[in-house]
């Protein structure tokens, strides 16, 4: 077991980049089952545990994997007769992999995945993933905890989405793109992984437009063939390092960062004191540490990401007044700000709602992260915290961000990966010295 270490009080100087987006590699990986010929080559992957359960998940199914991390590259390739099955112990491990079930069910017209349990940040139903495969024509049954779905040939048509999820968004496009004829999915996710992915099905030979609007229109093809692509960058760990330094203070370039993936996090930002400036493919970050309150509420893309909202309320607890975050998208998303109460903290909960009344003077303490962008929340926490601020349970952290320690730590950060053994022997300051 390790244990992040942060000694509160540095400003944070330089320049850090930003690897490939996790959120879109995930489907990107599950669309190359989609390829009856060829090689699918996709550039800028992430090393996160994530990549490597979903490599996994591959694998299991048949599919050829080489992942070479020194060129952060993953070859796949499908063809022939692949399995459609994965069982509890995968998808367990990564509620996403049940993306796989869209371009199984559309290519083999069977797919049975262990239906994903809830989570620590919700319930997290898959109803409009499988409303969307029933709309295609497929038969869906639920049985001893999997789910199964069966169609000779999908059919294309009409799919309007109650909520725009990201991942029935996914799941539906890539079964529609082998249906005979043109479905069309309205009131879609916009988000710019969704983006990245239709770009990707186009270039293996699928007709998907409208991607980034509302509404998407699908025209069937016969066969999908392997391809390159490059990931976009991740506009969430982007928007971590716009934060840190927001809270910590500093001047940090924020590379491989696109501006119009984050606007509503910049414009918040800005509105607290914290100065932005777009440059080409980056973002420049200056920031006193002082900020003024303001109010979020998450909303699906372009709205304010609920992957920020975490991250963005150690911004609240820092800025000097009454600020109010306003979680919609997830229905228990606020468990790191009761970790964050031991670091002295001050807020009150109602429901959705928190209100902070600030600036809070962070103590350092123990903390535990309740999921991966509670993890990224504590760890900008202990940036200003004052003493030395351990946080535990960096298998969420992991899933997400490739040593976030170490790049931290490069802009000047005080920052330790430690095992946990080690740290019984001498109190975490020590580490420092
Ligand atoms: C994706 C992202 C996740 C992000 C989320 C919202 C990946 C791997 N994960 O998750 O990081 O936090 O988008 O931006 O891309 N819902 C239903 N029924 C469904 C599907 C979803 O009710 O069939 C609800 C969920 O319970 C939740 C909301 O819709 O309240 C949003 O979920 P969704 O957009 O599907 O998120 P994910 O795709 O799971």
């Amino acid at each position: 077991m390790e244990n992040i270490i942060v000694r509160g009080g540095k400003t944070l100087q330089g320049e850090v980049k930003v690897d490939g987006a996790k959120n879109a590699v995930l489907p990107i990986l599950a669309a190359t089952l989609l390829a009856s010929e060829g090689k699918n080559l996709i550039n800028n992957v992430p090393l996160l545990s994530d990549v490597y359960i979903m490599k996994e998940v591959l694998a299991y199914l048949d599919a050829e994997v080489h992942f070479d991390e020194a060129k952060q590259q993953i070859e796949v390739v499908s063809e022939g007769q692949l399995r459609t099955e994965t069982p509890f112990e995968l998808v367990s491990k990564m509620r996403a992999s049940v993306v796989v079930m869209g371009p199984l069910l559309a290519r083999f017209g069977h797919v049975k995945v262990a239906m994903p349990g809830g989570c620590a940040i919700g319930s997290r139903p898959i109803d409009l993933h499988i409303k969307g495969f029933e709309a295609l024509g497929a038969e869906v049954t639920m049985t001893n905890g999997y789910v199964e779905a069966r169609a000779d040939q999908l059919v294309g048509t009409d799919i309007y989405l109650d909520f725009p999820s990201v991942g029935a968004t996914e799941n539906i496009m890539m079964a529609a793109v082998l249906a005979e004829g043109v479905t069309t999915i309205e009131n879609v996710a916009k988000e710019p992984e969704i983006v990245d992915l239709a770009n990707y099905l186009n270039r293996m030979g699928a007709q998907v437009q409208g991607a980034g609007t509302d509404t998407i229109k699908i025209t069937g093809v016969d066969a999908m063939h392997g391809t390159d692509h490059c990931v976009i960058p991740d506009r969430i760990e982007a928007g971590t390092f716009i934060l840190a330094t927001a809270v910590a203070g500093g001047e940090v370039l924020v590379k491989d960062a696109l501006v119009e993936h984050n606007l509503p996090l910049i414009s918040k930002l800005r509105e607290m004191g914290v100065e932005i400036v777009e440059e080409m493919d980056a973002v420049l970050v200056k920031s006193d540490g002082h900020l003024k309150a303001t109010n979020v509420k998450t909303l699906p893309y372009p709205g304010f990401p609920t992957d920020l909202q975490a991250p963005f309320t150690i911004a609240q607890i820092r800025a000097e007044g009454s600020s109010v975050m306003e979680e919609t998208v997830f229905e228990n998303r606020f468990m790191h700000l009761e970790e964050l109460r031991r670091m002295d903290a001050q807020f009150k909960i109602h429901g959705d709602t928190v209100s902070f009344e600030g600036p809070s003077q962070l103590q350092a303490a123990s903390v535990q992260a309740t999921d991966l962008r509670a993890a990224a929340a504590l760890i900008i926490a202990g940036l200003v915290a004052e003493g030395t601020t351990v946080v535990s349970q960096l298998q969420y952290l992991d899933r997400g961000y490739h040593h976030l320690e170490d790049k931290l730590q490069a802009l000047g950060a005080d920052i330790k990966r430690i095992d946990a053994d080690e740290l019984q022997s001498r109190p975490a300051s020590d580490f420092f010295d």
